[in-house]
């Protein structure tokens, strides 16, 4: 049984008095962590904050750092420093920040593992842009993320990593894929962890779909084999949208 996950992806929004506002709005109201993760990405700035009134159904989690310990990185923030805050969580490769911020496959990997190093749990984004769809490379491009991102994981860590399919033609324009597409997508995915890894472990690992998925989307999304969860931009800024998508991801549980 693979537990449904909502994480919302708060970017560069929010100071700390919305977000604690926030946090306190939705507390009792959100399903409970046995039957679902609920996890806010917030700022690095405001997660210890976060972490301090986050109650029993919500998880904190990071949207990025560096994989080295320490050292001369100006602005940069370690693992060890991100856990130092009590997140579960951090994303890692998300489009804008391959996009923005020059991340590679590699780098991507360096973070990964040393994300798994320090007990944090990796939210590893993948998906093609428009460009690459419609030029039939998704398959490519994803087989080029997803293989790279995983070399030298150790198998036993896969509970502790999401994978997360954003489409970047899909991400905060309102454009979200099928629920079709993303679950072929999500099904190339897992077919390609099947690869590195075997079977078992392809159908434990949880992948969410995320770009423009709202509380109108979510129901369909959610119905569809290959996808565990959504990682939420706009929608999960709004207390009300967020509890709606949590709501909704645990009417389904997948086998
Ligand atoms: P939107 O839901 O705003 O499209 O953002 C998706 C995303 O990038 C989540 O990481």
């Amino acid at each position: 049984m693979r537990k449904p996950v909502i994480a919302g992806n708060w970017k560069m929004n929010k100071i700390r008095d919305e977000a604690l506002q926030f946090v306190y709005a939705v507390g009792e109201k959100l399903p409970s962590n046995s039957q679902l993760d609920s996890i806010i990405c917030a700022p690095a700035i405001i997660l210890r904050d976060l972490v301090k009134r986050q109650g029993d159904n919500l998880r904190i989690g990071g949207q990025n750092m560096h994989a080295k310990e320490c050292g001369a990185y100006t602005g940069e923030i370690s693992p060890i420093m991100l856990k130092s805050t009590g997140v579960e969580y951090v994303i890692l490769g998300h489009s804008e920040r391959r996009q923005y911020f020059n991340e590679t496959n590699e780098t991507v990997n360096e973070k990964v593992l040393a994300a798994l190093a320090n007990d944090l749990r990796p939210i590893i984004c993948v998906g093609e842009s428009l460009e690459e769809r419609e030029q039939n490379k998704t398959n490519e491009v994803l087989y080029e993320q997803v293989t790279k991102a995983f070399v030298n994981v150790d198998p036993k860590d896969i509970d502790d990593i999401i994978i997360a399919y954003e489409p970047i033609w899909a991400i905060g324009t309102g454009k979200v894929a099928s629920s079709d597409m993303a679950d072929e997508a999500c099904g190339y995915i897992r077919s390609l962890i099947e690869k590195i890894f075997d079977h078992s472990i392809a159908e434990r690992v949880r992948i969410l779909y995320g770009g423009s998925v709202s509380t109108a989307t979510v129901d369909e999304l959610m119905a569809k084999e290959h996808i565990d969860g959504a990682l939420v931009g706009g929608a999960s800024l709004k207390e009300e949208d967020f509890i709606r998508l949590c709501e909704s991801a645990v009417k389904v549980q997948k086998v």
